[in-house]
């Protein structure tokens, strides 16, 4: 298939496309390299500079006969979501009309996107599976589940099969060591941990030590992102033979506290990576845990490079 990722040259962007071209599809990446690297572009690979928040660059890049399209093209800071909800309801809902509007137009049938299981908001129970109630805690997860509903109108409307993919919380690097962009400021914890290993950062923060935890720090559900890139391929297949749109959870079904990583990172890298217990931050709950069953059934999908091991190893590779 000819697929055009826009977002391409981000951090899940680029594996995806890696993961695509392993598959033998042929790939573009629309990027307007706000947050995307140049150096996420890899051989084989084309990069259309462009911006979702223009409907012309969109239009003129859809309009080169694409089987398919990936939208990764959002803003993903939770925090910052509160502070400026204005700038996520331009970038990430008016821009994904933008492109649904371009798609249409260029008779494009196909779209993967991705969501997030910020859509689910404090959980009721775990694991959470795509049956749980949607009630996004922070502005960033209202927008991707105020996308998902938009998408269900254009499937019933203009026959658009989508895929929505909710990630719980993407990490790691290519197992084959072939993405090495380092995303610019990051605030989620294994960069953050790498950042402190590689001495780019003081220490790291360690955010509440008195949740109902096993160590009372946060649990998660790391997922690595070859397996979510994996999951992209899968569901362009599952559109293609199915001809139905789906949305479905991505997890590693498994939880892992900050301790646990923060213990792995030392192991690895031997740094001995200075850690300050401080408060919780507001909004986080205690333990994310994802079910993946529904992804198993349909996709016949399951995180293969998710354990704490691969996960902290293929980022210090990346960081190191
Ligand atoms: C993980 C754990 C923190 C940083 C966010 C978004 C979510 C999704 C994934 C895109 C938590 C702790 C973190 C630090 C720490 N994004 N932590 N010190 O908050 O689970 O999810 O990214 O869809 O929408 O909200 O990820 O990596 O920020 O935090 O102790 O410096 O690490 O408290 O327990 P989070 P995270």
């Amino acid at each position: 298939m000819k697929v055009l990722v826009i977002g391409g040259a981000g951090y899940i962007g680029s594996h995806v496309a890696l993961s695509l071209m392993d598959a033998g599809h042929q790939v573009a990446a629309f990027d307007n390299l706000s947050s995307g690297l140049r150096q996420n572009i890899f051989p084989g690979e084309r990069l259309i500079e462009g911006d979702i928040m223009d409907p012309v660059s969109l239009k003129s890049a859809l309009s080169e006969g694409w089987d398919a399209a990936i939208h990764m093209a959002a803003f993903k800071a939770a925090g910052e979501s509160m502070l400026d909800p204005g700038k996520y309801a331009r970038n990430n809902i008016s821009g994904t009309v933008n492109i649904l509007n371009a798609l249409t137009e260029a008779e494009v049938k196909m779209l993967v996107f991705s969501s997030s299981a910020a859509v689910y908001g404090e959980p009721r129970y775990l694991p959470i599976d795509e049956k749980h109630p949607t009630e996004p805690e922070n502005f960033y997860g209202f927008t991707k589940l105020e996308i998902e509903r938009i998408l269900a109108w254009y499937d019933k409307l203009k026959g658009l099969k989508f895929a929505a993919l909710r990630y719980f919380n993407a990490a790691g690097y290519d197992v084959q060591g072939r993405a090495r962009g380092l995303e610019r400021n990051p605030a989620n914890l294994l960069p953050v941990i790498m950042e402190a290993a590689a001495g780019k950062r003081a220490e790291v923060q360690v955010f509440g030590t008195d949740y109902d935890t096993t160590d009372g720090t946060g649990v998660r559900d790391y997922v690595h992102v070859n397996d979510l890139a994996n999951a992209h391929v899968l569901a362009l297949e599952y559109l293609g033979r199915e001809g139905k749109s789906l949305t479905v959870n991505l997890g590693s079904e498994e939880g892992l506290s900050v301790l646990q990583i923060l213990e792995c990172a030392r192991r690895i890298s031997g740094k001995s990576i200075p850690a300050r217990m401080v408060a919780r931050r507001p909004g986080d709950p205690a333990k994310l845990v994802a079910s993946s069953a529904y992804a198993k059934q349909v996709l016949g999908w399951q995180a293969r490079h998710s354990d704490v091991e691969t996960l902290v190893q293929t980022s210090w590779k990346a960081y190191s």
